[in-house]
C-alpha cells in the first residue's frame, strides 16, 4: 500500500500544489516573515514550547468538558507510561512555560508569540485539519481595556497588511465570575423548559456548562439560543467598565466591530473580552481568528496571579483567504543566478563560478541535469532565479556571457568576474 499523510494533514511544497495554491511554501514564508515583523513592530517576542505536554496541563488548562480536550486531543501513553498530547493550542503551554521558567521575575508585562502546529482529531472539511498552524500572541500583565484593544489591533495590522478583505470583528464580554454566576442562572432557567429540544450535545452541556450552549452550531438550539437573556445585561459594573473602554479603544482606533452578545468560545480559561474574527470567504469555517482575556491562567498553574490576554489566528485560513480574494504577494527571491553550462568542460567552469557566488553572499545555482537549454531554462524558473546564464566553451574562451533576466527577458552581457555579478547584485538589493 503507498503509504500517504495522514487524513486532515497535509504536505506543504515548493511546487507541484496544483490547485491548492495556499500549500506552497513560498506563499507560508511570506506571510510568516510578514507576521514576524508585525509581532516585533508591536513589541511581541517569540515564545517556542514543545509540540507536545503533559495531558493534564490541557484538561487543567483549556477545560476537561470542552470539545477540544474531551473530542479532539491526540493522546498517548510515552513509554513511561505518562499521558501526553500533542498541544491543541499554544495558550496553555505559553502559560506553563512562563510559570516554569519565572519569566515574571524579567519584569511585570510580558508579551510573547508564536508560530507553529497544533493538533486537534476534527472531521477534516476545508478550512479544517488534524494539523493546523497558528500564529498567536499572548500579552501578560496590563490587566487594562488597552491590551485588549492591541492585541486586536494587532491581529488586524497583520490581516491588513497581507492585503485580506471583508473581514468582520466580533466582540462580546463573558464577564467575570460573578458576572458568569449570575448569567449562567438566568440561562439555566431560560433554558430548562426547552431542555428535550435542544441538541444531544447540547443536553450534556446543560448539566455541565450551559453558557457553551450559545456556541452550539445546531440549527435548532441557535434558534432557542437567538431568544436567550443576553450576557452584557448580566455584567458586574467593572466588568462593563472594562467591556466599554475596551470598545471605545477600538473605535479610537478606527477598527469597525460588531458586539455579539452570543460568542462565548470553545475553551474555559476566557473571562471579560472575547472576540473573533470571521470571513465570508471559507465556507462553513469562517473564523479566521480568535481570542480573548484569560486573567486566572497563569494562577491556576501555580503562577502569579497576572492578568492576559491573546488571540490565534489559523494559518491555513489566511493563506485561503488570500487565495479565494487573489491577494498579491511575493515568493522569496530564489537564486540571483542560475548558470547553465553547455558541455562537460562548462559544467566545471559554471559549478566554481556559483561557488564563487556563495561565498560572496550572492544566492546561485547550477544546472546539473538538462543537456538542453530549454529544459535548463524551465529549472531556473521553477527554482525562483532571477537570473540565467549559459556558459560554453565561447563564453569560457572570453570570460564574458549574457545574464538574461528571467521575468523580463532582458539580456546583458557581463564579464564572468565575481566582481562583476558582486556589483550586480549589490545593486538589485539596494
Ligand atoms: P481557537 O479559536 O481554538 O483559539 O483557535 C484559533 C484559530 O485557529 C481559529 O480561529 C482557526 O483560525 C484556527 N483553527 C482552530 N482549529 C483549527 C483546525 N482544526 N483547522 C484549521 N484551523 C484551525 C485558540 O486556540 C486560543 N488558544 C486562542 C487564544 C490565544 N486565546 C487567547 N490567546
Amino acid at each position: 500500500m503507498k503509504i500517504q499523510a495522514p487524513k486532515g494533514t497535509f504536505d506543504i511544497l515548493p511546487y507541484g500544489c496544483g490547485e491548492e495554491t495556499w500549500r506552497q511554501s513560498g506563499l507560508w514564508q511570506y506571510v510568516e516573515a510578514i507576521i514576524r515583523q508585525a509581532a516585533s513592530e508591536y513589541g511581541y517576542l517569540e515564545i517556542r514550547t514543545p509540540i507536545y505536554e503533559r495531558t493534564e496541563l490541557f484538561d487543567r488548562g483549556v477545560g476537561e468538558t470542552t470539545d477540544i480536550v474531551s473530542k479532539e486531543m491526540f493522546t498517548f501513553k510515552d513509554r513511561s507510561e505518562r499521558l501526553m498530547s500533542l498541544r491543541p493550542e499554544g495558550t496553555a503551554s505559553t502559560a506553563r512555560a512562563f510559570v516554569e521558567h519565572n519569566l515574571s521575575l524579567h519584569g511585570s508585562a510580558h508579551k510573547f508569540f508564536y508560530i507553529g502546529p497544533m493538533f486537534r482529531y476534527e472531521r477534516p472539511q476545508s478550512g479544517r485539519y488534524r494539523q493546523h498552524h497558528q500564529f498567536g500572541v499572548e500579552a501578560y500583565g496590563p490587566g487594562g481595556p488597552e491590551q485588549d484593544a492591541e492585541v486586536i489591533d494587532l491581529l488586524l495590522y497583520v490581516y491588513r497588511w497581507l492585503g485580506l478583505k471583508n473581514l468582520t470583528v466580533h466582540i462580546n464580554s463573558v464577564g467575570d465570575a460573578d458576572s458568569r454566576a449570575k448569567y449562567r442562572d438566568a440561562l439555566v432557567q431560560y433554558l430548562k423548559p426547552h431542555v428535550s429540544s435542544l441538541s444531544e450535545e447540547s443536553q450534556v452541556r446543560f448539566e455541565k456548562n450551559p453558557l457553551r450552549i450559545l456556541d452550539s452550531k445546531d440549527p435548532k438550539d441557535k434558534e432557542l439560543v437567538q431568544h436567550a437573556p443576553s450576557i452584557l445585561k448580566y455584567l458586574t459594573p467593572e466588568a462593563e467598565k472594562h467591556f466599554h473602554a475596551v470598545c471605545h479603544l477600538l473605535g479610537k482606533l478606527g477598527i469597525d466591530y460588531v458586539v455579539n452578545d452570543k460568542i462565548v468560545r470553545g475553551l474555559d480559561y476566557y473571562n471579560q473580552t472575547v472576540f473573533e474574527v470571521l470571513t465570508n470567504d471559507l465556507g462553513a469555517q469562517n473564523t479566521i481568528g480568535a481570542g480573548g482575556r484569560y486573567d486566572g491562567l497563569v494562577a491556576q498553574f501555580d503562577g502569579p496571579d497576572i492578568p492576559a490576554v491573546g488571540f490565534a489566528t489559523g494559518l491555513e485560513r489566511v493563506l485561503q483567504v488570500m487565495m479565494a480574494q487573489q491577494t498579491p504577494w511575493n515568493a522569496p527571491a530564489g537564486p540571483f543566478v542560475y548558470f547553465i553550462p553547455l558541455g562537460d568542460e562548462a559544467k566545471e567552469t559554471c559549478f566554481l563560478l556559483a561557488a564563487q557566488c556563495r561565498k560572496a553572499h550572492i544566492p546561485a545555482s547550477v544546472e546539473l541535469m538538462a543537456k538542453k537549454v530549454g529544459p535548463a531554462i524551465q529549472n531556473a524558473v521553477r527554482a525562483g532565479a532571477v537570473h540565467c546564464c549559459v556558459i560554453g566553451i565561447d563564453e569560457m574562451a572570453k570570460g564574458r556571457a549574457v545574464l538574461k533576466e528571467l521575468a523580463t527577458r532582458q539580456e546583458s552581457e557581463i564579464s564572468l568576474e565575481i566582481a562583476e555579478l558582486e556589483r550586480l547584485y549589490a545593486r538589485r538589493t539596494d
